[in-house]
């Protein structure tokens, strides 16, 4: 069975109680719980990891290497800043999904940068819970093709 992982930026544990007016009610254990139904449909197996710390987002891409065939990433404010992530992701070269809950192109200007963008297979942004699950859609579809 084909093995995804989805990573959780900073941030996103507060889900459910930060900027609700941006980022909606929904919990991120909401968004884990859609996930692995949507993973038991599409006959993937899935595994998730949030932190807070990029160093430890870092270390989780590398140890994905060999283990896991794709990777979902909403890597929260390390997509505007992150060089190391985004090193981390081209150095694995495991593909990669970038998602974002809100669509950062319509948001601050720091915001439309991603460091990550062009080492990910694409970037899925602004469809708040059904970024993720299309995100899964995408991941599931580039490692049956
Ligand atoms: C986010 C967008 C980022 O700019 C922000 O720092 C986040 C969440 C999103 O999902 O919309 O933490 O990645």
């Amino acid at each position: 069975m084909k093995k995804i992982l989805v990573m959780h930026g900073p941030n996103l544990n507060l889900l459910g109680r930060r900027e609700t007016d941006i980022y909606g009610k929904v919990t991120l254990d909401d968004i884990n719980m859609k996930l692995k139904d949507l993973a038991d449909q599409l006959g993937v197996s899935i595994d998730f990891f949030q932190s807070n710390a990029e160093g430890e987002l870092v270390n989780t891409i590398q140890a994905a290497l060999d283990v896991y065939d794709a990777v979902v990433i909403n890597p929260g404010a390390y997509t505007h800043t992150s060089i190391a992530l985004r090193d981390a992701i081209a150095g694995v070269n495991i593909p990669t999904v970038e998602v974002h809950l809100s669509n950062i192109h319509k948001r601050e200007e720091f915001r439309k940068k991603s460091l990550l963008a062009d080492v990910a297979v694409g970037q899925i942004t602004g469809f708040k819970v059904d970024s993720y699950l299309l995100g899964l859609r995408a991941a599931v579809g580039i490692i049956s093709s």
